[in-house]
This record gives structure tokens, C-alpha cells and sequence, in this order.
């Protein structure tokens, strides 16, 4: 395993040398939050962005994807949910525009790898469970992202949390392994590369920045946010975390009276996550985010927060104790 300090440095971190990145920090790709401009200001303040496909048509695709290039020249990927049934029409838009970094998640790594190794891309897949993890490696992917309980979004069944599913996946596989869920500042980036991990995948903090396309109501509500804001809910369905507000808890009474999943699928319908989060419903939308959002104070553009995540794990590794 690198030692902390190699991980950081662009010179030898394998995954910093992969995406042609500065800092080992990949922006998730996020439903409703994550467009060409928040990926374009993570590639220009030297880490990956990731646009999130899996809230756009192709068409939409297309149009952030272009407007991503338009902003920047340096590197971003896009994020294609699998469990959407877009995804193979996404992928053709993001290769005809010559995206080459592709996350997948959501559904098998299978899927899609051994296509998209073909074309020339670079794959990575997204695990909840160090199992999968063998099998993205058994698939070709260059990476994993291992996303523990603490995420934002969609989540695994298992609720395995991020502090013991990175030692397993680091141990199951033989790639680089990137950590997701809780990492929210430069203590957290400092604790995931102690774990074994070679990058991190953070969500909810890149929700609450200027460039993101989240709702402002959004990003309000979560500097208000505490550390029981969240709960994971749905697991009937897809599992999710989701903020605890009243759309949460019509979800709660619902799933307490043992209802079923066509039920709550019909509570759920259509476009809860868009008018929560890109229309700013703060009552009836579904507001997808992680535990993480209680340890959020700002809204900060896209560079201060990579100057800051910087200097905080700096910090953060200088006032380890000694043992
Ligand atoms: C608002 C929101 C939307 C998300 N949408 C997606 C998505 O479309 N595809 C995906 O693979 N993960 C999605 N995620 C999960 C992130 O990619 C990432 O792995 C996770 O946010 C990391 O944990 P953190 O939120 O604690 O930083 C989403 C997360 C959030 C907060």
C-alpha cells in the first residue's frame, strides 16, 4: 500500500497519473447537481469532475458535455447510472463527443466495461460490497469506487460503512481503490487514504457549492442540517439517503405500516428528486444527500473548496498523534 503522503503527491498517485489530475479528488457524478459547469470547475481547479448523466436525456447529455468542453481543457468523465434505461444511448453520446472517463454504477460492471475498454475509455465502477468489487476487477475496470453507508444517493442493501468496507475492498482487489460516503473535508480525505484508498469520490460536499446546479433552497437547508438529518429509506425499492423532511416522512409512515413496494412507488411517482433538488421544493421534493451534510458550513466556488480540502488534509496529517 502507498503511504499517505505518496498519495497525495501527482507524481506518483497512480490515480492521479490515470485521469491527468493534480489532487486526488474525484467530484461525484449527481443526479440534479452535477453538470458540465460544476465538472468544468473541478477540472480547472486541478481534480476530476464528473457529469451526471443520470438525470439528463442524451440530448441534455450532450449539451453539458459540450458546454463542460467549452469551460475547460482539462479532463472530466461522466457518471452513467446503469439502472436508467438511457444508459446505453448515453454512453454513445459521450463517446461520439470524445468523453473518455466513464463511471458506472448501478448495475453490473458487466455491462458495459469490456465495450467501453474497446473504444479506448477508461472505466471505473462503483461497489457497495468488497464481492462486487472482485467482480468490476474481474470485469476490466482500471478502478473502484468503494461508496460505504454514509452517501448520498443511492446506496447499498448492506449498510456497510464506509471506514470497513475500504480495508475489504483494498484487501479483495488489486487496482486502485477510491473511497466515497462521509468524506466531506481534508480529515476525511487524510482517514480514507489511511484506509488504503488511492483517491476519494465526494457528493454531498460538492452539492453545496456555487457551481453546482442544485437548488439554492437546497443548499441552504443543508448548512442547516445536523448529524441525524439524513436516513437511508426505500430499501423496498432502490435504497437511498435521503434529508429527513416531509416528503421523508410520508416514506417513513409508509414503510412502518409494512407497505409495499408498488405503494411506495406510487408515493415515490415521478420527478420527486428534480423538484426537491433542481426545482427547490424543500417539502415535497426528494432530497438526496449524506450524513456528511451535517459537517458543511458554506457555499464556496469550486476553487476555494480544493485550496481548502487541500490545507485542511495537510493539517489534518500534521496533528496526527504519535503512537
Ligand atoms: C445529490 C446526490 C446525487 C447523486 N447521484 C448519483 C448518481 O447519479 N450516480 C451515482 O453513481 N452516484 C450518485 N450519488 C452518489 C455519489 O456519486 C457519491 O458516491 C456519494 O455522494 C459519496 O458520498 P458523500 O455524499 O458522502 O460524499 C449521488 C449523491 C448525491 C449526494
Amino acid at each position: 500500500m502507498q503511504t499517505t503522503s505518496s498519495n497525495t503527491n501527482s507524481n506518483t498517485n497512480t490515480l492521479c497519473k490515470l485521469f491527468a489530475i493534480n489532487f486526488p479528488i474525484i467530484q461525484a457524478g449527481m443526479v440534479w447537481a452535477a453538470g458540465g459547469k460544476l465538472a468544468a470547475a473541478c477540472s480547472n481547479a486541478g481534480i476530476l469532475g464528473l457529469i451526471g448523466a443520470g438525470s439528463m436525456s442524451p440530448a441534455l447529455l450532450r449539451e453539458h458535455i459540450l458546454k463542460a468542453k467549452s469551460l475547460t481543457s482539462g479532463n472530466f468523465g461522466v457518471n452513467i447510472p446503469l439502472l436508467y434505461q438511457g444508459a446505453k444511448e448515453q454512453i454513445q453520446v459521450a463517446l461520439s463527443c470524445g468523453v473518455k472517463i466513464f463511471f458506472t454504477s448501478a448495475g453490473s460492471p458487466k455491462n458495459y466495461t469490456p465495450y467501453l475498454k474497446d473504444k479506448g475509455a477508461t472505466v471505473v465502477h462503483v461497489t457497495s460490497t468488497p464481492e462486487l468489487a472482485i467482480k468490476c476487477q474481474e470485469a476490466g475496470v482500471d478502478a473502484v469506487v468503494a461508496e460505504g453507508f454514509e452517501a448520498g444517493g443511492h446506496n447499498g442493501r448492506d449498510e456497510i460503512t464506509t471506514m470497513v468496507l475500504i480495508p475489504q475492498v483494498v484487501q479483495a482487489v488489486k487496482i486502485p481503490v477510491i473511497a466515497a460516503g462521509g468524506v466531506v473535508n481534508g480529515a476525511g480525505i487524510a482517514a480514507a487514504f489511511a484506509l488504503g484508498a488511492q483517491a476519494v469520490q465526494m457528493g454531498t460536499a460538492f452539492v453545496a457549492t456555487m457551481e453546482s446546479s442544485a437548488h439554492p433552497n437546497f443548499k441552504n437547508l443543508l448548512l442547516q442540517s445536523k448529524a441525524d438529518s439524513t436516513m437511508l429509506a426505500l430499501k423496498k425499492l432502490v435504497p437511498v439517503r435521503l434529508f429527513k423532511n416531509c416528503f421523508y416522512q410520508q416514506v417513513k409512515e409508509l414503510e412502518e405500516r409494512g407497505a409495499s413496494a408498488e405503494e411506495l412507488q406510487q408515493l415515490l411517482g415521478k420527478g420527486r428528486a428534480k423538484l426537491g433538488m433542481f426545482e427547490g421544493d424543500m417539502v415535497h421534493g426528494e432530497l438526496e444527500i449524506g450524513q456528511g451534510c451535517a459537517l458543511l458550513k458554506d457555499t464556496p466556488a469550486i476553487a476555494e473548496l480544493v485550496a481548502r480540502l487541500k490545507q485542511e488534509y495537510q493539517d489534518a496529517v500534521a496533528a496526527l498523534p504519535s503512537f
